[in-house]
Formats: structure tokens, C-alpha cells, sequence
């Protein structure tokens, strides 16, 4: 059965004492999980190797927040993804909102990350979302699934299970967001579901993880991970401290309880 995966990026925060205080208070609820949830933490570049010892690798996954296409060479201020796994990473996030907008991120480079990630037997974690005027102008669907299309561009069948999908609508992320309803956000996974089946078959693409991101909070995750093609949330704000995370991961754990 498909894991439900349950994961924080830290975006632009922490230092080292808050990184591993974040780790210690986690570790102890980690262990005692149900199998079928996946935790994972993608700190900031610095963190990944501390964070990453501090886990079992086997138990959570640690990540990164962006990744160069490349493996070695005159890339300036670029990780590579031998670098990555160097430092025990073994998901790459890519593609999020807030690099597209800043910092020149395009379907094409992620598209370019995914293969690298998959050359090196990373996961990649491709974020895709609408913004606000595509929502209201009625092309939000068209706008998530081009994105999802040319970041698998060439994908072959046999490497698509290893590929995560964040659907994170820009109206939902951060201070500003409002929360995707769990109908809005169950009708773009369906679509971008249905998208995948149409790229790779049933099987492979009812296979794949769906990942929801933008406000999760600790009111609104269990109705979101009840929804049949939501198969887990990547969150930001209420789990950079390790609490929230927590509670999140209990949120999940409860629905294998019953
Ligand atoms: P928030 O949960 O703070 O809205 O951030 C979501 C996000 O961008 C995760 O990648």
C-alpha cells in the first residue's frame, strides 16, 4: 500500500542549535510511527548533513531545496546532486513557487533537475501550483497540469514511481495563503492525476505520490489526507517547529489507528 508522506521545508530559517533542537524533539516520535507514513524534513543547505545524522535514514527522509542539473564544474553558488547524497539528502524539492518567482526557476530547469535527481537515484519533489489570477481568470487546471507535463517531459515509465508530486497553489502558501479547501485541492489532484494516467497508464500513475502544500495547519490535515488522490502534505510554516510537526505526524498516524 502507498505510504503517506508527511514533510516540512524549512525554507529559509533555522540556524544550527535550532536545526538540531528541531531533530532531537522529533526523533523520539519518529520511531514509534506506523509504517505506512513517510516522514521528511528539507532544511537549508547548511543543516542537511547534521540533520541527516541525526535520523535513520531508513525511518526519515532528509532533502534539499534546490539542486544544480549538473555533477561537477564551473557552477557558481550551485549544489550538485553528487552533493546532495554526499550529505545524506535523498529528496530533492524543485520547481516551488517562491523560485520560480525569484529566482528565475522554469519548467524547462525542472524538468532538466528531475532527470539529474533520477540519474542519481534521488527523489525529486516537483512542486507545481496556480497563482491567484490563473485561479480567478478559470485556467488553473491548464496552467498545473503544463507545468506537470514539461517537468516529466521524457521521464521514461520505468523511473516515473520514483517522482513526487507537491501540488502547492501560490494563492495558498505562506502568511498571505488561504488554504486550499480539501474539495478544491482532491479536484487538482483528480486532474492531475487523470493527466498522469493519460502519460503513463492506470497502474504507474495511481501508484505515484501526491503530495498537497500551502497552509496546511493542524485544523485542516486530516481532512486533506482523507481525500482519496491527496497521498500526503508538505508544509512549511506550522511545522518548523517541532511540535506542530508532531502533531502532524499524530494527525496521520490516526488513520491507520482505527
Ligand atoms: P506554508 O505551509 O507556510 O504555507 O508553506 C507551504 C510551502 O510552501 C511548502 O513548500
Amino acid at each position: 500500500m502507498k505510504k503517506l508522506w508527511i514533510g516540512t521545508s524549512w525554507k529559509m530559517n533555522k540556524d544550527s542549535d535550532s536545526a538540531q533542537a528541531w531533530a532531537s524533539a522529533v526523533l523520539p516520535r519518529i520511531e514509534k510511527l506506523h509504517p505506512q507514513l513517510q516522514p521528511f524534513v528539507i532544511p537549508p543547505f547548511p543543516y542537511i548533513s547534521s540533520v541527516s545524522s541525526a535520523f535513520d535514514a531508513s525511518v526519515m527522509k532528509v532533502g534539499a531545496q534546490n539542486m544544480c542539473w549538473q555533477e561537477e564544474g564551473a557552477f557558481t553558488g550551485e549544489v550538485s546532486p553528487l552533493m546532495v547524497k554526499d550529505c545524506g539528502g535523498s529528496v530533492v524539492e524543485m520547481g516551488h513557487s517562491e523560485r520560480r518567482a525569484q529566482f528565475g526557476e522554469t519548467d524547462e530547469t525542472v524538468n532538466m533537475k528531475v532527470h539529474a535527481a533520477l540519474r542519481h537515484g534521488l527523489t525529486p519533489l516537483v512542486c507545481v501550483g496556480d497563482s491567484g489570477k490563473e485561479k480567478r481568470w478559470g485556467v488553473s487546471r491548464e496552467a498545473v497540469i503544463k507545468q506537470v507535463k514539461i517537468a516529466l517531459y521524457e521521464v521514461p515509465d520505468h523511473q516515473i514511481p520514483q517522482v513526487i508530486i507537491a501540488y502547492e497553489p501560490i494563492w495558498a502558501i505562506g502568511e498571505s495563503g488561504i488554504p486550499a479547501t480539501p474539495q478544491e485541492a482532491e479536484s487538482m489532484h483528480f486532474a492531475i492525476r487523470r493527466a498522469l494516467r493519460e502519460l503513463y497508464g492506470a497502474d504507474l500513475a495511481d501508484a505515484m505520490t501526491l503530495l498537497y502544500g500551502g497552509s496546511v495547519n493542524l485544523d485542516n490535515a486530516s481532512n486533506l489526507l482523507d481525500q482519496p488522490n491527496i497521498d500526503g502534505v508538505f508544509v512549511g510554516r506550522t511545522a518548523w517547529n517541532a511540535s506542530g510537526y508532531v502533531q502532524l505526524l499524530e494527525i496521520a498516524n490516526s488513520k491507520f489507528s482505527s
